[in-house]
């Protein structure tokens, strides 16, 4: 299986849903994850979007945090090569919001629109539901109708505008805040098990759009 993604040459016209694969992302998958993420910064002046540097330590780092707080980290691939990822971080810090997740999602630019999108937020989803929490929620750029669209069809509604919260290239941006709930969502009261112990939640890496 190549990991690496360099050039992500596949024509993505001729991929369906049924050829993308979702699974748990590895180590070795951080080299081509951060190829995904870098696109998007080299190109983000143009597309009216401004991502932060990321190393693929940075990711390694977020993956064994997540692993430790049963938060899952995905990835699609396409004839065994990775084009998209999504992961889940804690919604908040505090010890009340631990049934609370926020994710994000990033699909390659050359495999846009071809389904993984469509795969890896159902299978966040799942994950999440089972590993106990309640709560997803996304803050997506007001412009980002692939990225809203999306999350409206996988169950998101959204619950807030927040304007002016971003400020790049010049520009006040707005965010909208989606939410979906997962499993009893708030008709039940938690399990015993907690998902998310409050001790220790404070080393988990907060990065999400
Ligand atoms: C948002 C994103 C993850 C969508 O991934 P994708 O693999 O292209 O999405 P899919 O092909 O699975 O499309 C699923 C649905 O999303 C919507 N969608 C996707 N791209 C769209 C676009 N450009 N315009 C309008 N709707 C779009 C559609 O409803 C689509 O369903 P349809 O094809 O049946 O109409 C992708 O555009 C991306 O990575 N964007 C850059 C990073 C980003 O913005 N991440 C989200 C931050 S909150």
């Amino acid at each position: 299986m190549d990991a690496q993604a360099p050039d992500q040459q596949t024509d993505a016209a001729k991929a369906t849903p049924d050829d993308i694969v979702v699974r748990p992302s590895t180590d070795a998958d951080a080299p081509a994850m951060l190829a995904i993420y870098a696109r998007y910064v080299t190109h983000g002046l143009a597309k009216g979007a401004e991502f932060e540097p990321m190393q693929a330590g940075d990711i390694k780092r977020r993956r064994k945090n997540m692993q430790k707080h049963r938060l899952p980290h995905l990835v699609a691939e396409l004839n065994g090569q990775v084009i998209g990822y999504a992961y889940a971080v804690p919604f908040r810090k505090r010890p009340a919001y631990r049934y609370s997740v926020k994710h994000s999602i990033y699909v390659h630019e050359n495999h846009l629109r071809a389904g993984a999108g469509r795969k890896l937020l159902p299978a966040l989803i799942d994950a999440c539901a089972k590993a106990g929490y309640r709560q997803m929620i996304a803050y997506v750029d007001s412009e980002n109708q692939a990225s809203l669209k999306l999350h409206e069809a996988c169950g998101f509604r959204r619950v807030a505008y927040l304007e002016g919260v971003g400020f790049r290239f010049g520009h006040w941006t707005d965010s909208v805040m989606l939410q979906r709930a997962l499993g009893d969502g708030s008709d039940a009261p938690p399990p015993d098990h907690v998902p998310v112990s409050a001790v220790g939640l404070g080393d988990v890496s907060m990065e999400s759009d």
